[in-house]
Parts: C-alpha cells; sequence; structure tokens
C-alpha cells in the first residue's frame, strides 16, 4: 500500500496543527451540555476520546470542526483564538470531521458527494474525469471498490461509511476527527482503516478518534482522554491504563460483568418463527432457520453476507420468496407494519435513514409503531407522554427535554430511543439490527440485560451484529452467514471468536 498521507497531502499543508480548548461552554438553549472543558491537542499524535452517550463528545468535535459555534470560552488552533463561521474555515486550517451520523447527499453520486462544495473546475465547467479519477483513488485508499458514480442512497451503510472517510481523505485533513469510524465496519476493514491511521500519523497528522470499542482505542491510541457529564474529567498515555479503568472513569464508578447469565431454552418448544428457503434475489439464498420463544438467535457475517438483506427482505422491504410461519401459521409480510400486526417487529441497522424521523419528536419516534395502544380513536398527547418518560427511564435515554426532536440526542441516545421504539408495541418476536452501535459500555450491559429480561418473558429476540463478542455473550445460538448463504447455526457456550471468524469467511 502506498503511503495514503503522501498522496494525498499538498506541501502547503504539510504544517502540523495545534489545538487548545479553554473553558469551552456550549448550550442548546437552555440546556447547557458542556461545562468548561480544557484540554490541548499536539501534533502527530492520536487521541482517543471516551465518555458516555451523551458526555459532549461529538458536541465538542463539531465545535473544532467550525459545525457548531461555541457560547463560551475559547479555541485555539496554533495558537491563534479562532471563532469559525462554519465547517470551511477549519477545513482551511486542516480540520475535518467524519461525522457520527452520515452526512452524504443520498440522491447524489459518491464523486459527488465527496467533491461537494470543493467542485474541481477546468475554465468555468467541472471537471467531470478529474474528479472521478481522485474520487476513485480516494476510494481505493479505503478499500471500496466501486463506480464513483454511484448513487449514495444505492449504498449499504459500511459503504456509507467508506465514503465518508474518504471524503475526509480528499480534503487534505491536518486534524482529522473520527466520531465512531468503525461502527459499521467489518474487522477486515477496520484494520485497513487503523493503517491509514497509522500513516497519517507517521505524517505529522493530529486523529481524535471517538470510540466506545475500547479494544480499539487502546491499539489504535497514544492517549486517551475522558469526558464526563460535558467535563473533562482525565487524560493518560494509552499505555499507562486498562481498558477496565477506561470504562470505569467513563462511567465514573466500577462495571460489573457486561453480559447477563445465559437462560436455559426449551429446546422442544415450538418455534415463535420459521423461516423456510427464503431468497431475497441477489442477496440472500435458500436461507432456513427457526427461533423460539425465550431464545437469542445471533446471526454473525461480515458486511456484504446478506444479514441485513435476509431481514429486510422478510419484513417486505425487499421482494423475497420463501415461507415465513409464526407460531405456525404460515404469514405474507409485505411491509413493517403488516409484521408488526403479526407481533414481528425490525430495528433497523441504518437508524438515521430508515430507524428514527429524527425531525420528529421524541414521543412521536416512540409511539409510530403502536399508534393503535394510543389512539383511542385520536392521540393522547398524555399517555403518549408517559410511554416517553417510562422509556426514557427504562432505556436510560438522556435528554435533557421530553420535548425535544429527536436530532438532538446524542448518537448513542437514539440508538436506545430506535430500540425503545420497536419493543413499543410488545412484539412476541422482534429483530435487532446492530442494538448497540455507538453505545456506551454502561448502556451496553443495560441494553444486554433488557434483552435477557425480555427474552425470559418469552420473546424470540434475533440479534445482528458485527460485535462477535457480544453475540458469543449475549446468544443462545449463532447462525453465521457468507455469501449471501446460511452456513451453520453454532451453540453459543463454547464458542470462540476465532471459530465465528473462520466460519464467516470461510476458512474453517
Ligand atoms: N442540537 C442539539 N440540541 C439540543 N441538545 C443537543 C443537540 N446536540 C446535542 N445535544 C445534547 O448534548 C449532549 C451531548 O451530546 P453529544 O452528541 O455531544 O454526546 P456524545 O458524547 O457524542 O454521545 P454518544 O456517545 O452517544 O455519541 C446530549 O445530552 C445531547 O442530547
Ligand atoms: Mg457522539
Amino acid at each position: 500500500m502506498t503511503s495514503t498521507a503522501a498522496a494525498i497531502a499538498t506541501p502547503r499543508q504539510k504544517a502540523a496543527v495545534s489545538v487548545e480548548f479553554d473553558h469551552v461552554v456550549k448550550a442548546f438553549g437552555p440546556v447547557q451540555v458542556l461545562h468548561g472543558v480544557s484540554f490541548s491537542l499536539e501534533p502527530g499524535r492520536v487521541y482517543g476520546l471516551l465518555g458516555e452517550n451523551g458526555a459532549g463528545k461529538s458536541t465538542l468535535m463539531k465545535i473544532l470542526a467550525g459545525y457548531e459555534p461555541l457560547t463560551s470560552g475559547s479555541l485555539r488552533v496554533n495558537g491563534h483564538a479562532q471563532q469559525f463561521a462554519g465547517s470551511r474555515d477549519a477545513e482551511a486550517l486542516g480540520i475535518v470531521l467524519i461525522h457520527q451520523e452520515f452526512n452524504l447527499a443520498e440522491d447524489l453520486g459518491i464523486a459527488q458527494n465527496i467533491f461537494l462544495g470543493h467542485e474541481k473546475k477546468k475554465g468555468w465547467l467541472l471537471d467531470d474525469a478529474a474528479m472521478a479519477r481522485e474520487a476513485a483513488a480516494a476510494l481505493a485508499e479505503v478499500g471500496l471498490h466501486i463506480d464513483p458514480a454511484t448513487k449514495v442512497r444505492r449504498l449499504i451503510v459500511a459503504e456509507k461509511q467508506l465514503v465518508e472517510i474518504a471524503k475526509a481523505l480528499s480534503r487534505h485533513a491536518r486534524l482529522l476527527i473520527m466520531d465512531e469510524p468503525t461502527a459499521t465496519l467489518t474487522p477486515g476493514e477496520t484494520e485497513r482503516l487503523f493503517k491509514l491511521i497509522a500513516q497519517l500519523r507517521a505524517d505529522g497528522v493530529t486523529v481524535v478518534y471517538i470510540s466506545h470499542k475500547l479494544d480499539e482505542v487502546e491499539r489504535v491510541t497514544d492517549e486517551v482522554i475522558v469526558m464526563r457529564d460535558g467535563r473533562f474529567v482525565a487524560r493518560a498515555r494509552t499505555a499507562d491504563v486498562t481498558r477496565q479503568q477506561m470504562a470505569n472513569l467513563m462511567v465514573g464508578r466500577e462495571l460489573a460483568d457486561l453480559y447477563p447469565p445465559r437462560d436455559v431454552v426449551a429446546l422442544d418448544a415450538a418455534p415463535a418463527m420459521r423461516v423456510s428457503h427464503f431468497t431475497v434475489p441477489g442477496w440472500a439464498e435458500d436461507a432456513s432457520f427457526e427461533v423460539r420463544p425465550g431464545e437469542i438467535l445471533g446471526f454473525a457475517g461480515l458486511v456484504g453476507a446478506g444479514r441485513t438483506e435476509l431481514f429486510e427482505g422478510l419484513l417486505g422491504l425487499r421482494s423475497a420468496s420463501g415461507r415465513v410461519e409464526i407460531h405456525g401459521q404460515a404469514v405474507q409480510l409485505r411491509n413493517p407494519r403488516e409484521a408488526a400486526k403479526h407481533g414481528l417487529t425490525y430495528l433497523s441497522e441504518d437508524r438515521k435513514g430508515k430507524g428514527l424521523h429524527v425531525n420528529f419528536g421524541l414521543r412521536q419516534n416512540l409511539t409510530l409503531m403502536a399508534l393503535e395502544r394510543y389512539a383511542t380513536p385520536w392521540l393522547h398527547p398524555d399517555a403518549e407522554r408517559r410511554a416517553l418518560a417510562v422509556a426514557v427511564k427504562d432505556y436510560g435515554i438522556r435528554t435533557g427535554d421530553l420535548d425535544a426532536r429527536a436530532s438532538s440526542l446524542s448518537g448513542g441516545n437514539q440508538q436506545k430511543l430506535a430500540l425503545a421504539k420497536v419493543l413499543q408495541p410488545k412484539p412476541k418476536i422482534v429483530v435487532l439490527d446492530e442494538p448497540t452501535r455507538g453505545v456506551d459500555v454502561g448502556a451496553k450491559r443495560d441494553i444486554y440485560f433488557l434483552i435477557q429480561r425480555l427474552a425470559r418473558e418469552g420473546l424470540a429476540v434475533i440479534v445482528v451484529s458485527s460485535e462477535l463478542m457480544e453475540l458469543i455473550g449475549l446468544c443462545h445460538r449463532v447462525a453465521v452467514m457468507r455469501a449471501g448463504r446460511l452456513v451453520t447455526t453454532l451453540d453459543a457456550e463454547a464458542l470462540t471468536e476465532e471459530e465465528l471468524i473462520a466460519h464467516a469467511t470461510g476458512t474453517r
């Protein structure tokens, strides 16, 4: 692999970037979310920025990258106080943010997205050829081999993430902020990203790496900085702290076991759902499986293995064929609403695209799938409000304001809201696609225990996840998909990560 940084950095931008936050305060209306944060970043180092959901990591980094103004305090870059009017001001200094929530124009092509606002011109005309060429080079750097003219709408989530990274690389960043970059990536893609980070660092680029995956933070960062409740709480050389210490610093207390004890399921119980010879053309072929009441069934596989598409087909979101029985009855599920009537709900991995209506309020989002319960015959705002108060408590959703829009929640808290939403209709079977993506360790544990409790009450749970340890720790059985085929189903009790990878990659 060629040196990315060398290939894309121009001499003009070789300058190093150092940053100082000085008593940075941020308020959204009456709600203060950053309470005087002070720390500094030196060039050529990789920083892990840690903290629970809602701690203020993304907000602080949006200030640094010019997306949000600060309320008081100051930001100095290379010793000079800066008031960015927008992200282009920050980019002019080489500060680039890769957003936690994708920031792509769905109806434009990949190349158009990469050069949006930075279009290349030949005289008066757009230089499409040059943009396509450079886009292809940036995509190759992140390992995405796809036509740069492809519309973003047609990409799967992991591909969108890679486009975001390629876009940032093409902006010649000298300080690159990655907000949960690997949440949707496979181990292979993650490795490639880590190599990129190492090259950038060798070239003097400062990297801020926000992640809830502490094993990655441990591997890729030089230093960790911990925030809690909108405040700076600690910084340390990564080599000097254990993962457990990082987790404890984040939550401010000792964390107990991450996974609940595994309950025994009655293996002779009639399946809650049986799927036979199910095919989603182009994605999944001839898949057959069943899940019992009380069982937690995992789905492992590489990105592109067809897991998400299999379930999108099952919920009627893609054309598909095959037989689905729910409690012994053959059913036709033409859309998620019909599925919900049969007691089956689905948490999409695409939280922003398909999961939540981010411009709607928290209440509306929560109750959208269970409208019958709140409309008798018209909507009862009070009942909705009570339901939201309960959900906020049960799922630990952190929000300053119950009347806020979903877009005002931090990434991890949006995830908790999405989870509350699909469980709101009280389904009998639930499919959770990446349920803990972007969720902090403490909240992850809460979600695992919640899933276990629901299973105990008789819910059949399917968990699609890229986190192998999560599948092993939480599930009873794990189904493995590879290239559109369900290759095996394994008992999770004695399963190892290596074994699971071997099945997923076909080296077994
Ligand atoms: N536009 C907004 N309006 C109102 N409140 C907001 C807005 N953006 C963020 N907040 C609030 O600011 C706080 C910090 O959010 P932020 O997104 O910075 O957290 P985070 O540390 O990135 O969390 P996560 O790990 O979940 O991504 C949260 O309480 C959030 O609800
Ligand atoms: Mg965030």
